[in-house]
């Protein structure tokens, strides 16, 4: 398995680049058509919704074919270099169609168009709009300016905007999970992060609209939410009517009290925030998924304080333990940087002591890449040779193999709850759904008439590294 074989879950690989698939009838209803690709982060994907949403009410529809869009948008992401470079190539193709239609708008939106403001409009000429992701409502006007010819950009950061008066568009969905937003930026600072400078200051969202939309989707035959934010434990919303607030444990248990068929996911957390009663409310509604995504970074307490995360390996694993304690079920998943500046191979093997010692279902692994601006390219050499930081990956990759391996066959005999989202993409006669502990199952559909947003039992016979196979249990 390489890193993107995992089942990714924070930086969905395997989705990076996709293109919304309009519904068809809504389509027919709109003269001007535009074309989104998203990239980097679920937030970015959310984003991409509630920017469907403001361009739906200027008349757009979208198109999953670029050819017949008068807009083309790239929603980007800045977290590695790789990440930049994919997405400067893919404008670069597009920047060809532009040749032969220059009537064709091409704007770039997210972190790549935060960072790097005006310059890919003046400097590169690679597109004729820049937005940022806290400007998107602006997104009308700066169409009407670029037709005209002028330059586009709106790249402020905000200290309030949350969107939270947007029902997002969702165009490209399974019609049973859908991600809502609860907050936007990062307070954080870790070290090599890009975000906070990309994405502003930490904001809440408004917990009654948070709510207000998880009632609309659950009405509307959605049986699953992603909680999303960059940092959601840290969620804090001060409602100014009453002077009451409200935490993250009390969001979720609003959330989770929507309905008892609804299921309630969350990400990312951060280790330093999660609380007891994030945990004890997990445990208290079957309905929150017992599964948690719990970026470790490194190993290592000197590379952690370099970091800027604020807890040492100690208290990490520390942390691990009272998860289990309270809900010995609960999965753990994890985010981990190789190579960062100055990392030795005995604090690289402190690394892989933790995650034997964490046992992580999945993982998401990188090596080190230094982004401008940030604390870590300011303060620290990036000095591990690429050579050695990828040989680093590579063993991180092959012990966290093993440990999903391990994880997936203790599965073997085992029967779960399973949400069905859909056909099995190898297999018609098959339906997919994931556990609550998030692992996909695949199983055959059989003599059942059981549809897309059904529970089902499934009891697991065989397992390959990220999928368990089963069979229905009859009800
Ligand atoms: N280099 C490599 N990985 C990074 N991440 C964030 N910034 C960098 C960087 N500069 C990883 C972290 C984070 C995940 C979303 O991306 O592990 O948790
Ligand atoms: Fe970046 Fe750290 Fe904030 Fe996550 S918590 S977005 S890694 S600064």
């Amino acid at each position: 398995m390489n890193i993107l074989d995992l089942p990714t879950k924070i930086h969905d690989e395997s989705r990076q680049g996709e293109a919304y698939a309009p519904v068809a009838q809504e389509t027919a209803l709109f003269s001007k058509k535009f074309y989104i690709e998203s990239y980097g982060c679920q937030m970015n994907f959310s984003d991409s919704e509630i920017v469907a949403a403001i361009l739906h009410q200027e008349g757009f529809g979208a198109t999953k074919q670029f050819e017949e869009a008068s807009l083309i948008l790239l929603n980007t992401c800045s977290i590695r270099e790789k990440a930049e470079q994919t997405i400067r190539k893919r404008l670069t193709e597009f920047r060809k169609t532009k040749e032969k239609k220059p009537e064709l708008l091409i704007g770039i939106l997210g972190c790549m168009a935060e960072r790097l403001k005006a310059k890919l409009l003046e400097e590169e000429k690679l597109v004729d709009i820049v937005v940022g992701p806290d400007a998107y409502r602006s997104l009308p006007a700066l169409i009407a300016e670029a037709e005209t010819g002028q330059k586009a950009v709106n790249v402020l950061l905000s200290r309030e905007e949350t969107y939270a008066d947007i029902a997002p568009i969702r165009l490209d969905s399974n019609g049973v999970t859908a991600f809502v937003s609860i907050m936007r930026g990062c307070n954080n600072m870790c070290s090599f992060c890009v975000v906070p400078f990309t994405r502003g200051r930490e904001r809440s969202r408004n917990a009654d609209s948070i709510v207000a939309e998880v009632e609309d989707l659950f009405r509307r035959g959605y049986r699953e939410v992603t909680l999303l934010g960059q940092n959601v434990d840290s969620y804090h919303w001060l409602n100014e009517a009453d002077n009451t607030s409200v935490n993250f444990a009390q969001l979720l248990e609003k959330v989770a009290l929507v309905n008892p068929l609804l299921r309630v996911r969350f990400s990312t957390s951060h280790p330093k925030d999660i609380t007891d009663d994030v945990l004890y409310i997990m445990a208290k509604y079957k309905n929150i998924c017992q599964y948690i995504h719990l970026p470790i970074q490194s190993g290592n307490s000197r590379i952690l304080q370099l970091m800027n995360r604020t807890y040492s390996r100690e208290w990490y694993l520390a942390k691990v333990d009272r998860i289990k304690e309270i809900m010995p079920d609960c999965s753990i998943s994890t985010d981990i940087i190789t190579g960062f500046c100055t990392e030795t191979e005995a604090e690289h093997q402190d690394t892989l002591s933790a995650m034997e010692y964490a046992q992580y279902d999945y993982a998401y692994m990188f090596f080190y890449s230094e982004r401008p601006g940030t604390l870590a390219a300011k303060r620290f050499t990036d000095n591990v040779p690429e050579a050695v930081k990828k040989r680093r990956l590579q063993e991180i990759i092959n012990l966290q193999n093993e440990l999903s391996k391990k994880s997936y066959m203790n599965d073997v005999g085992k029967s779960f709850e399973v949400l069905i989202e859909g056909e099995s993409k190898k297999d018609n006669l098959y339906w997919k759904g994931r556990n609550p502990q998030n692992k996909m199952l695949v199983f055959p559909k059989k003599q059942f008439n059981y549809k897309p947003g059904d529970y089902v039992n499934v009891l697991v016979h065989d397992a390959t590294q990220a999928t368990l196979l089963g069979e229905i249990i009859p009800a």
